[in-house]
């Protein structure tokens, strides 16, 4: 009998069409992020899932899912899906490494760019009519080029990153859990330092680094206060990462100069509070949003859910220790 599986949002034709080849797909052509209740429900007779970071993939749709033998989740971060409940019953669980790296950084840089030339805050008094009024000494902003770069979680992303900021002229220092190979350090013209050096000593902090249980609020109010008071945040890793109140203060407050985040900590909800802030770009988790790379994760998870439903190893397997149990 084909497999049935639910793909929970919006995807390219080409990638439904490719998983139409293989399964028996149910999608959701409204693309709205479906509730725990409807998820719960749409998937209780699906054999796989292809599921979104807005997904949350708890236990309790797990129990939902009596048949489900895979879950292909279109990201590489997987802190949406209890992984440990998906092994304990032998679903397979992929996530798409290794195709948004580039991508992800070169939104990294913009948000560091726009953040630090104030581009999003001089368009809006652009638009406003308000330029005749302009003086030589206002909109100044901090110079990218040549400043000290640190970077927090130097995994692929990271790395992509650091090679961004040579052609900046940027110092670049980075903290991880472990020291990169020495030829890997000397391509991204990078030296490891602990936490505390790098957020006393960078012009600009990003963060590249996966959200789990050790990396909650890991920026809270004391790391902000031993930021630089010129310094600026960039957070393409993840929401959570950050603890978003203790930003908020540091923003109003001057502890830090400005920060540039693709990701919040409850988001698709928002803390309102961001939206007053001049000193904050804001935009909505879209590091990854080029349709080259969209379409390049859409199909690697397709890739993955095939695998998975058929037996075999999927090309990036999550909870490798499944297939041993099944
Ligand atoms: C996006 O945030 C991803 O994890 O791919």
């Amino acid at each position: 009998m084909t497999d049935r599986i639910l793909v929970t949002r919006r995807v390219f034709p080409e990638v439904t069409e490719r998983l139409r080849r293989h399964f028996e797909v149910e999608d959701n052509p409204h693309d709205r992020i479906l509730d725990a209740d409807t998820l719960a429900a749409r998937i209780a007779d699906k054999d796989g899932l292809f599921s979104m970071a807005t997904d949350r993939i708890d236990a309790a749709l797990v129990a939902a899912a009596p048949k489900l033998r895979a879950v292909a989740n279109c990201a590489v971060g997987y802190n949406n899906i209890d992984v440990a409940a998906c092994s304990a019953r032998g679903i397979l669980v992929t996530n798409t490494p290794g195709v948004l790296d580039d991508t992800t950084a070169d939104q990294g840089f913009a948000l560091m760019l726009a953040a630090a030339r104030r581009v999003a805050e001089s368009d809006r008094w652009v638009r406003e009519g308000r330029w005749p009024v302009a003086a030589s000494i206002s909109w100044l902003g901090t110079d990218v080029h040549g400043a000290a770069l640190g970077i927090l979680g130097m995994g692929r992303i990271g790395q992509a990153v650091a090679r961004r900021a040579a052609g900046f002229s940027m110092r670049v220092s980075y903290h991880n859990r472990n020291r990169l190979p020495a030829s890997i350090e000397d391509a991204c013209r990078a030296s490891l330092v602990d936490m505390d050096t790098l957020l006393r000593e960078s012009d600009f902090v990003m963060l590249t680094l996966p959200y789990t249980p050790n990396t909650h609020h890991l920026i809270g109010a004391a790391q902000l206060a031993r930021m630089k008071p010129g310094a600026i945040l960039i957070n393409i890793a993840r929401g959570g990462v950050v603890d978003d109140c203790a930003l908020i203060d540091a923003l109003r407050s001057g502890t830090i100069a400005a920060a540039g985040l693709d990701v919040f900590e409850h988001e698709p909800a928002l803390d309102a509070r961001f939206l007053e802030l001049p000193n904050a770009v804001l935009t909505p988790h879209t590091g990854s949003a080029t349709r080259a790379t969209r379409m390049k994760m859409a199909m690697l998870a397709a890739d993955n859910l095939i695998a998975a439903l058929s037996g075999a190893t999927p090309p990036s397997l999550v909870n490798p220790d499944v297939p041993k149990a099944r």
